[in-house]
């Protein structure tokens, strides 16, 4: 590589590695996250072409088959619904990991047999970390995705027995003794086999890893496995001496850990007790016992009471999202607002089934940012509450997180939907929530059904409103 061409590639490595910092600034706040998208496209294509044009890639033209045929998978892939998010990125996560695991492995193998100088303790200590930690993101993101996508042959409960835990973290830690055993002899006539025993071992202790999980945990889970990837392609920055790779890896290891703790804390829950908590555990699916009474209610009706409020908190939920109610969700904050109710969205941090969901769907109906509220925000304001409307969801507003310390959600954060003065819940039957479990807010002296799918419920209160308010 000549000097001009190392000097410019460096420079636009930089530039990528900037892009990528700019753009996860951006991702916090929803009025820059569109920015943010876009710089960090943009920081992937410099990466991306910069390494192509380096002169060891350029040598090897066919490399540009592979990446032809990838390319229309990768477009399939970005085009699933915005539901089914979660599971798709934990195929991206597989096969980051598995892509680095290969890498790693393609170095051993080639370094072993042609340059064997080039295995110092380093490179081989960085391709052990790589190949461990990607070879378990791969099956463990491939295990997370089967049982977000519910799929039959995975059980979506908790798979447990016995020493279960012993069992995984042995395997874990005989990978983890042959990895020091090859870093201390990396070129012995043995370490090729020791080599494949880390490799065979990282693969069965990433899907053992995530059986024991329930389905419930899964997007935490797929977070902690994004810091895994992160890791990964950090260690294939020093196998490979890449800079960039090795800031990327950072910034994607660092963000994915972060990710995972705020969602332990909006669901009160500790790293251990997602990785291990379910342990044994089956969670109860409500069903059976004494049939409680709810209290259905028409669209129209509810139109009336809403009409007479001064406040009217939406408090949307999966639901919503299945239903792609949201634009629905604006014409009846139109409504309200222009008879000059306040209405403001009470979002989550977990509602619906991935971090930011409800804030994306309220974003594309273009709901003004500033009437979304926090839980934490808009909780002291819920005994205010002339109407809160619960659309499609559950878990989130169920009394049982504060009160029934049985209860598998119990000390999980809520909105007080349950002190409002009225509410009005959209779902469409009697079938729990996410957790599997009743919700007492759901049979409350102040809480009235609209059952329904939430599109067309809120469409009719909406119309209702729009024709006079049901007079
Ligand atoms: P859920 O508790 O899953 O409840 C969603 C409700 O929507 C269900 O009760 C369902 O009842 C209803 N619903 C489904 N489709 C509908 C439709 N077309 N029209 C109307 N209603 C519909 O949702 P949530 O309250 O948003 O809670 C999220 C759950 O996911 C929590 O347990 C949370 O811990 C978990 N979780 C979320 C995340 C993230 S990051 N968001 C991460 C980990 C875990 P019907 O079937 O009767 O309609």
């Amino acid at each position: 590589m000549t000097h001009l061409a190392g000097y410019f590639i460096e420079t636009a490595y930089l530039l990528a590695a900037s892009l990528f910092i700019f753009s996860l600034h951006w991702m916090s706040d929803p009025k820059t996250a569109r920015r943010s998208v876009i710089a960090g496209s943009i920081g992937m294509a410099i990466a991306v072409l910069s390494t192509w044009a380096r002169p060891e890639v350029t040598r090897h033209l066919w490399i540009l088959l592979p990446i032809v045929v990838a390319i229309g998978p990768g477009i399939w892939l970005a085009l699933v619904p915005l539901t089914a998010v979660p599971q798709r990125t934990a195929l991206s996560h597989a096969f980051g990991g598995l892509a680095a695991g290969l890498v790693g492995t393609a170095k051993f193998i080639y370094w072993f047999e042609h340059e064997p100088e080039m295995l110092t303790g380093f490179r081989t200590g960085a391709i052990v970390a790589e190949v461990i930690l990607g070879y378990l993101t791969c099956t463990g993101s491939l295990i997370a995705a089967a049982k977000l996508q519910e799929v039959k042959w995975i059980p979506q409960r908790p798979w447990t027995y016995p020493g279960q835990t012993l069992v995984n973290f042995g395997a874990l830690a005989l990978a983890i003794v042959l990895g020091a055993a090859l870093v201390m002899n990396p070129t012995a006539s043995w370490s090729p086999w020791a080599f494949a025993g880390v490799v065979l071992l990282s693969l069965n202790f990433g899907w053992m890893l995530v059986m024991p999980i329930g389905g419930a945990d899964m997007p935490t889970v797929i977070a902690i496995l994004n810091a895994y990837a992160g890791l990964a392609a950090v260690a294939m920055g020093f196998v490979l001496d890449n800079r960039l790779l090795i800031t990327a890896g950072a910034l994607d290891g660092s963000s994915g850990l972060i990710l995972s703790i705020i969602m332990c804390r909006a669901m009160n829950r500790s790293f251990a007790n997602v990785l291990f908590g379910a342990f044994g555990q089956v969670q109860q699916k409500s069903a059976g016992g004494e049939q409680k009474h709810y209290r259905p209610e028409s669209p129209e009706n509810a139109a009336q009471i809403m009409e007479q409020a001064n406040l009217v908190v939406v408090v949307p939920g999966y639901g919503m999202a299945v239903a792609q109610a949201q634009h629905k969700v604006r014409e009846l904050y139109d409504q309200l607002v222009k008879r000059g109710i306040r209405v403001k969205f009470a979002v989550h941090p977990v509602a619906g089934r991935m971090p930011g969901h409800m804030n994306v769907l309220l974003a594309e109906a273009e709901i003004p940012y500033s009437d979304l509220v926090e839980m934490e925000e808009i909780n002291p304001e819920m005994p205010h509450c002339d109407v809160c409307l619960v659309v499609g969801a559950n878990d989130v507003v169920n009394p049982a997180a504060r009160s029934d310390p049985k209860s598998p959600i119990y000390g999980m954060p809520i909105i007080d939907a349950d002190k409002a003065r009225t509410v009005f819940a959209i779902k469409r039957s009697r079938n729990p929530g996410f957790a599997g479990i009743d919700n007492e807010l759901y049979f409350g002296d102040r809480t009235w059904m609209l059952f329904g799918d939430a599109k067309a419920v809120v469409g009719e209160i909406a119309r209702a409103l729009g024709d006079g308010g049901g007079h």
